[in-house]
């Protein structure tokens, strides 16, 4: 399975933050916010990742995460030249899909919760259609809201509707089959000039190949797109991570835990950042003593 990032967009909503930098480069408390979506398709087990971003900001993430080599993946860039919507991640990024199946996740976006690695190894192992993931929120009228069935079917899907017909929404994590590719081609854009994800969402509902998985009200679905929703997911991984001495979304440690890269490359990658507690931490994990 070939893995995406959608990591472009416009990001009005936080400037002056945004005006000359990418939104996903901006730090979640101690990290870069990509990290937190790569870290969701690292753990996948996806090792072929394409990052998509804006043609003013594509370099930023080049010379952030580069050929991906030191993770054990591979990593390639692409553009999309304007926002013109999440389905056009398909287009762009046809060529780097070929014959797979693909997951996309939007880069702006945080999951973090007991069980992630199964349920996500558990959803590519049954894809049969496309997967999608709803997150149980107090105000649904913000977002694509799905119904399902007690299978996990999807039976309905509508975008922010006024009176919602639950509580259920549909989070920016996707798995599709390979005919993604296809639908994307085919869908119109929306009257403002956008290929919608829901859109193609809604194909695979009319053919009953669309299923979804209930994160549940244990997980986390940090939203970044404002200033306080931004300051909050900070909070959240700087309250986790003081209180369990652990790291939300470290990609060294994933790549080594996930069998990516071995014990003697985590342990370079920690003296790399030796003076950073983050750089002890990788080579303890990787079973050797910081010097
Ligand atoms: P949004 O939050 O809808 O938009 P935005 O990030 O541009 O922010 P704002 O509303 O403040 O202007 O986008 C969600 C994610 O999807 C975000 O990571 C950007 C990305 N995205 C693209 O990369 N290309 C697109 O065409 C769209 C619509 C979104």
């Amino acid at each position: 399975m070939k893995g995406i990032v959608l990591a472009g967009g416009s990001g009005t909503r936080l400037h002056p933050a945004t005006s000359v930098i990418s939104k996903q480069i901006l730090p979640v408390y101690n990290k870069p916010m990509i990290y937190y979506p790569l870290s969701v398709l690292m753990l996948s087990g996806i090792r072929e990742i394409q990052i998509i971003s804006t043609p003013q900001h594509i370099e930023l993430f080049t010379s952030l995460l580069g050929d991906g080599s030191s993770l054990g993946i591979t990593l390639d860039y692409a553009v999309q030249k304007e926002p013109k919507g999440i389905a056009e991640a398909f287009l762009v990024g046809s060529d780097h899909i070929g014959d797979d199946p693909c997951a996309l996740i939007l880069g702006d976006n945080i999951f973090h919760g007991p069980g992630l690695y199964a349920l996500l190894r558990r959803s590519i192992a049954r894809l049969d259609g496309c997967v999608l993931f709803g997150y149980p929120v107090k105000d649904p009228e913000r977002y694509g809201v799905a119904e399902v069935d007690a299978e996990g079917r999807l039976t309905g899907l509508t975008e922010k509707p006024s009176a919602p017909r639950s509580g259920l929404a549909v989070t920016g994590l996707y798995f599709y089959d390979n005919e993604v590719v296809d639908i994307a081609k085919n869908i119109r854009p929306s009257p403002r000039g956008e290929l919608e994800i829901t859109d193609v969402n809604r194909v695979y509902l009319e053919q009953g190949r669309a299923h979804l998985v209930d994160l549940g009200r244990g997980f986390a679905w940090l939203d970044t797109g404002t200033h306080d929703s931004l300051l909050k997911a900070s909070q959240y991984v700087q309250v986790l991570e003081e209180r369990q001495g652990v790291w939300i979304a470290g990609l060294e440690e994933i790549a080594f835990r996930m069998g990516f890269i071995d014990a003697d490359a985590c342990h370079r990658l920690g003296l790399g950042l030796s003076h950073t507690d983050y750089g002890t931490y990788l080579m303890e994990i990787a079973g050797r003593a910081a010097p």
